[in-house]
This record gives C-alpha cells, structure tokens and sequence, in this order.
C-alpha cells in the first residue's frame, strides 16, 4: 500500500476533535478517503465539510468505540461497502486527572473500557480483514505517558502503558502476516481534552502540527512515532532511572 496512493483507505476513531480531526485532515488532504468516527454526528459532519474546502474526502460514520458489536458492525460495513482499510488509526481516548485521594473503581474502569477495550474492540475486527489479505497498517495512539508511572495520572498511564505494550507484542507476530503496527506517543498537545487541564503542559504543540508529525512517522511506516523530541528524550532518560532517583523527582510534582 502506498501511502500516497489516491484512492487509500484510512479509518480515524476519535475523529470529532482533537488529535483525531487533525489526523483526518491531514491524511484527507495527502489523498486519503477516510473514514472518520466518533460519537457525535455534527463535529463529524463539520470535519467532512472542511475537508472537501481543502479538496480531501471524509466520511462521517458515527460509533461509540466501547460497544462492541457497533464496531464490529461498522467496520465490515466499511469493508463491504467503502473498501478495504489500508490505515487504522485508533485515537479515540480520555484523560481524567484524579489523586490517591479520589481513588476510584469508576474512574479506571472509565478510562480502560475507552483507552484500552475500545480500542481492542476496533483492533479485533481490522485484524482480521488485514491479516486475511496480508497488508494494512494499524496506527494505536498511545502517550508519553506510557513510558513512567506519573502522579495524578495512575488509570491514565495505565490504559497508554497496556496500548505500548499490546503494540509491542504483536509487532513481530503482525509481521508475520504483512501487517504493520506503530505506536504514536505524543506529549502534550492542545485539544479539547487538554485545555482543562490546570498544571503546566510543557511543548505544548498544535494539533496540526501534531497531526502532520503523526501522518509523516506513519508514511514511513515507522513503529514509534513520538513528539516533540526533547520532552520525548526526557521521559526516555527518565525510563533508565533507577526508581530511587526517579520518586525524587516525581515527589516534588506530588507536593507542588
Ligand atoms: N492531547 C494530548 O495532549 C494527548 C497526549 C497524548 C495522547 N493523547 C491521546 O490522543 C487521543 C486523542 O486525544 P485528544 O487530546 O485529541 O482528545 P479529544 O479532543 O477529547 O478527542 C477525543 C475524541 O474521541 C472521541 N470519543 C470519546 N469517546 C468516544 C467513544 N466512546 N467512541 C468513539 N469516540 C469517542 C471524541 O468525540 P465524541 O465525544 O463525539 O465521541 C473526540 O472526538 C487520546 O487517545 C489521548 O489519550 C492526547
């Protein structure tokens, strides 16, 4: 498959805002159909009419990723009546900020069946299309956060940690089969989800500016692909870290 293939396929989840828009745009205007999907019907209809002003083609399939039977239905839906999905790329995700304090099964649970089991949900079905004809491309959108456990962000970190992992694992079983998967770890970037938050975001960068970084890492069929490089170099210093040096700095973030 080429990425720069006019008549390629790729379907975005989390599609309505944020990371997932701006990816949409900005495969709908390198040539791409896409297929955009998320829960509320108006943002897609808004992002299919600001790609057809830049040229680009983007149609709207509402889903909620967390029922499963729904993404089951869509993507065969995709498959037999739009064409085969050359690029999955599985955004759709939360962040709720909570401490020990506020502990709660709820808040997990929230965040695992959209982050984790969502996007399980959307990789079950693609898999199998892909893995029958041999090619594709699965993008799972992960984060930084991945990398560490950070305070405030425990069911966060967690849901992104399994996602890396998962895509780790089944690397080079995927190969197997002529199947491609990466990983995109972003930091900090202004979204919908981001602007409430109230501690410091440092690089904060641009959806746009995220989206095209993503779509370039993904042309080149890259397995991680993380931005922006210096906050990436730091958490990566901070993966090596024996723990003892690492709680004293996550420590000073508890008690700011
Ligand atoms: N922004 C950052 O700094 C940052 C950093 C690292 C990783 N990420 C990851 O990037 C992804 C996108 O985040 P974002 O910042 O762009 O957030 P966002 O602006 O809140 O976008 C999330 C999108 O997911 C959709 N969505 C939510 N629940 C859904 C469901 N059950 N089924 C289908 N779609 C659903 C939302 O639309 P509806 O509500 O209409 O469904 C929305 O379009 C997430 O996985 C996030 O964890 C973000």
């Amino acid at each position: 498959m080429g990425c720069q293939s006019k008549m390629a396929l790729a379907w975005v989840t989390g599609a309505g805002t944020g990371i997932g828009r701006a990816v949409s745009l900005e495969l709908a205007r390198r040539g791409w159909i896409v297929a955009a999907s998320s829960r509320t019907e108006s943002r897609l209809g808004s992002l299919a009419e600001e790609a057809a002003k830049l040229g680009g083609s983007v149609i709207p399939m509402a889903l909620d990723v967390t029922l499963r039977d729904s993404v089951d239905v869509l993507v065969h839906h995709i498959e037999n009546e739009i064409g085969p999905i050359d690029l999955a790329v599985l955004n759709a995700g939360t962040y709720v900020q909570f401490g020990a304090s506020e502990f709660s099964v709820e808040a997990f649970q929230d965040q695992f069946d959209l982050n984790v089991m969502g996007t399980v949900n959307c990789a079950n079905p693609v898999l199998k299309f892909m893995r029958d004809r041999e090619s594709g491309h699965i993008a799972v959108v992960s984060s930084l956060t991945a990398y560490r456990g950070i305070p405030f962000a425990s069911a966060y970190g967690a849901t992104k940690a399994a996602l890396t992992n998962m895509c780790e694992a089944l690397k080079p079983e995927l190969e197997q089969f002529g199947v491609d998967i990466s990983v995109i770890h972003p930091g900090f970037v202004k979204t919908p989800l981001t602007d409430q938050n109230e501690f410091p975001m440092p690089f904060l960068m641009e959806a746009n500016d995220a989206a095209r970084r993503i779509v370039d890492g993904l042309e080149r069929r890259k397995f991680e692909v993380t931005f922006p490089r210096r906050f990436a170099f730091l958490l990566k210093l901070a993966r090596c870290l024996p723990y003892s040096l690492y709680f004293a700095i996550t420590r000073r973030l508890v008690k700011q």
